[in-house]
């Protein structure tokens, strides 16, 4: 009796210990996930600053689907970038044409608690020339490229991979069939010119290749564009940079993010690693890169991000 009595204090005080185990357990997990709830990684880039956190979560979504359009709005705030003529019934019959080709909806996963995405956003500054950076940047989940930035003898400083590849008609180059094309559109025409180049020998051309995988292609939606000019860029300059807009994009597609070959070199002049431009004067146009830069080096400094400057 005095046995059984004892046997079943036992299991009732390992019974308590379960329970506060279990409770302990739970609450543990409970703070982590209030510390970090967003991603997988150790360091998200929602966590803590909740003024990042909502211009993040303020965001519209950042690819057009068949089903994500813009309103006549968004389009009348994108038509002026590059002097569009064509009307917003043009515009919509354009992107209707393109979704024919390329997937109805972006295969891209919202962020979770059980992703930790860590991506590289590599950028075409001459800065990288002599960096070494190509293993850190191959250590990267994903690598994102943009416009003409290539890997082809430039290894040792750029890397070898590329997930995604950002680009628009005028910077176009054929991409692996494994790279995911990002296309970045300025006007109507854009959308056409994609579904050309996606359905080569239509017209009787032969030795014309398809300038990517058809089930690879994402567009950027312009109403991405115009949140990222008002809620990055607080509306300086005409409109942001593709690099700029690459770069907020990666805010989107990643958990964690490291920024390679932006701005001017160590001469300080803006120029790309692969040629040397003829004018030294371009700097940036019409896009504010001096405060785009900053922007970055300040998300940097508050360890968002982390911000590799080369050399
Ligand atoms: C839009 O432009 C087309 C020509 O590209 C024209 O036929 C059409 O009437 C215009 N629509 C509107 C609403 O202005
Ligand atoms: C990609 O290209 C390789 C060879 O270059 C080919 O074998 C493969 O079928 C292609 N894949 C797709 C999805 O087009
Ligand atoms: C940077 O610009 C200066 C002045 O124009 C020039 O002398 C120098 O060669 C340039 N450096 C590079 C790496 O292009």
């Amino acid at each position: 009796m005095v046995c059984k009595l004892r046997k079943i204090r036992v299991i009732a005080s390992l019974l308590s210990i379960c329970v506060a185990a279990v409770f302990l357990t739970s609450s543990w997990n409970y703070l982590r996930l209030q510390k970090s709830s967003y991603c997988g990684c150790n360091q998200c880039l929602t966590d803590g600053d909740p003024c990042i956190r909502e211009r993040i979560i303020s965001a519209p979504k950042p690819f057009l689907s068949i089903k994500n359009k813009i309103t006549e709005d968004i389009f009348n705030w994108w038509k002026r970038l590059q002097g569009e003529k064509r009307n917003f019934t043009y515009y919509n019959e354009a992107v209707d044409t393109v979704f024919k080709v390329i997937p109805p909806f972006p295969d891209f996963a919202e962020p979770s608690p059980d992703r930790c995405k860590i991506c590289a956003v590599v950028g075409n500054s001459a800065n990288l020339k002599g960096s070494r950076y190509g293993p850190l940047i191959d250590f990267h989940d994903i690598v994102i490229r943009i416009n003409r930035g290539r890997t082809k003898g430039y290894e040792a400083d750029v890397g070898t991979k590329t997930t995604y590849h950002i680009m628009y008609p005028e910077s176009a180059t054929y991409l692996e069939n494994t790279t995911r094309l990002i296309m970045f559109p300025f006007k109507s025409s854009d959308f056409l010119w994609l579904m050309k180049k996606l359905n080569p020998g239509e017209n009787g051309a032969v030795n014309s290749k398809l300038i990517a995988n058809k089930n690879l292609v994402t567009i950027l939606s312009p109403e991405f564009m115009k949140y990222v000019h008002e809620a990055w860029l607080g509306n300086k300059g005409y409109y942001p940079s593709t690099g700029f807009l690459t770069f907020a994009l990666s805010l989107f597609l990643c958990d964690e993010v490291t920024v390679f070959g932006f701005g001017a070199d160590s001469d300080g002049n803006w120029s790309h690693y692969f040629e040397r431009l003829g004018n030294k004067n371009l700097k940036t146009g019409a896009h504010p890169g001096g405060y785009e830069y900053d922007v970055m080096v300040q998300l940097d400094k508050k360890k968002k991000i982390r911000f590799f400057k080369g050399w």
